[in-house]
């Protein structure tokens, strides 16, 4: 009963938050009052990126238009993303090409299959193509120096996409969601469906975080212990494996064979002997496939408690089916749409729309950044924020 007015609470709120957009939540995101004051001129000057595009598909519909179509024409827009492996980065690619493209301007998209050097040789190729600005989702963060400062150096400037570029004066701006806010979203998730506070517990919990390669990965592991270590520490939360540090439980490039591996020999070292485990946290949803893999295959207890991110397809099936209990949805088409806002004020030399400026330090500068806002999702609310949204057809989730 509990959790399912919690389920529809936070579905209300959810459904609510992505239908106000990225550019709302901006504001009621607590940020320092000069990022707000920054930001808003910006939004009254420049029109947004969209607003620009629909005109240039029809030179002549106005002048107006035209001199508005103007500023992106010859424009070239470099676009590194790391991998075509998970499913997120497919589709933050395609929105940044369909956007951008729609704007005016051309782009160079290239995939670097999760290798640093690849993408380094594909950054710097977009320097020497004549790119005008960098548009960059690092495979790790902070291995991509020589080509940053190659662009520093012929003053190009940077967006970091989605994952901050680390140890770099190169960075102009970053474009995220906020990633302490998944963390918390999470935790919290599996604070109020055990009802922590007043069940008598103990709860058996593991935890499966991400890459430590990048940056966002500590945020999402903090922001969901921050929840529960209170918890652990009472010994309410039982971390059965002992393995609760972020060193312990990370998973190299978040790979979900990696997180299946190390989840099944967990369950073979402390579960075989029937023990159950009631929670799973997992930071993603590329790992909690190789859990719910794992558990599959090697364990017969009752189902814990699993979480992820990104309402990757195969994972929002599994949440329908109830082998994960939810997920952190996270619109990339809002994401691309605010960084090709971003490309055409840095252009036109306004001022950028930012709505954090304290919390993303990469070792060398804080990067002013955008941070929109990330959703819960479950069983129970994924037809309205996936599928009535158009992010998915419901052929696709069969
Ligand atoms: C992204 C997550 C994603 C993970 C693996 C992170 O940087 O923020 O959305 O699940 O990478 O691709």
């Amino acid at each position: 009963m509990k959790k399912k007015l919690l389920s529809a609470i936070l579905s209300m709120t959810m459904v609510a938050a992505l239908l106000a957009g990225c550019g709302s939540t901006a504001a009621d995101t607590a940020e320092p009052a000069a990022a707000e004051e920054e930001a808003a001129p910006a939004e009254e000057e420049a029109p947004a990126a969209e607003e620009e595009a629909a005109p240039a598909d029809d030179a002549a519909e106005d002048t107006a238009a035209e001199e508005t179509a103007a500023p992106s024409e010859g424009l070239k827009v470099g676009v590194s993303m790391p991998t075509k492996d998970l499913q997120r980065w497919n589709q933050d690619g395609a929105n940044m090409e369909k956007e951008l493209t729609e704007a005016g301007y051309e782009v160079d998209l290239q995939y670097a299959s999760n290798d640093v050097q690849t993408q380094l040789s594909q950054v710097e190729n977009m320097i020497s193509s004549g790119c005008n600005v960098l548009v960059i989702a690092a495979i790790e963060g902070s291995s991509l120096g020589e080509a940053l400062d190659m662009a520093k150096e012929s003053a190009i400037p940077v967006i970091a996409y989605d994952r901050l570029l680390m140890d770099s004066d190169a960075v102009s701006y970053y474009a995220t969601f906020d990633n302490y806010m998944v963390g918390t979203v999470q935790g919290t998730y599996v604070k109020d469906t055990l009802d922590l506070d007043n069940a008598e517990g103990p709860f058996n919990i593991e935890f499966t975080a991400g890459d430590p390669g990048d940056n966002n990965a500590g945020y999402f592991f903090n922001g969901a212990m921050d929840v529960l270590k209170p918890y652990i520490d009472e010994g309410k939360l039982n971390v059965v494996s002992g393995q609760k540090t972020f060193e312990e439980v990370a998973t190299p490039t978040w790979a979900t064979e990696t997180a299946q591996s190390r989840a099944e020999n967990i369950l073979s070292s402390f579960y075989a002997d029937g023990t159950n485990v009631d929670v799973w946290l997992c930071s993603n949803d590329s790992t909690a496939l190789g859990v719910e893999n794992a558990l599959a295959a090697n364990y017969n207890g009752s189902y814990p408690i699993i979480t992820g991110q990104d309402c990757d397809i195969e994972n929002t099936k599994n949440m329908i089916a109830g082998k994960q209990s939810m997920s952190v949805f996270k619109d990339t088409r809002t994401l691309a749409s605010q960084v090709v806002k971003m490309v055409g004020q840095i252009l036109k030399d306004e001022t950028v729309d930012v709505n954090d400026t304290e919390t993303y330090n990469n070792n060398v500068i804080t990067v002013p950044s955008y941070l929109c806002e990330p959703v819960f999702a479950d069983a129970n609310n994924y037809k309205e924020i996936l599928i009535d949204s158009g992010y998915y057809t419901e052929d696709q989730l069969k």
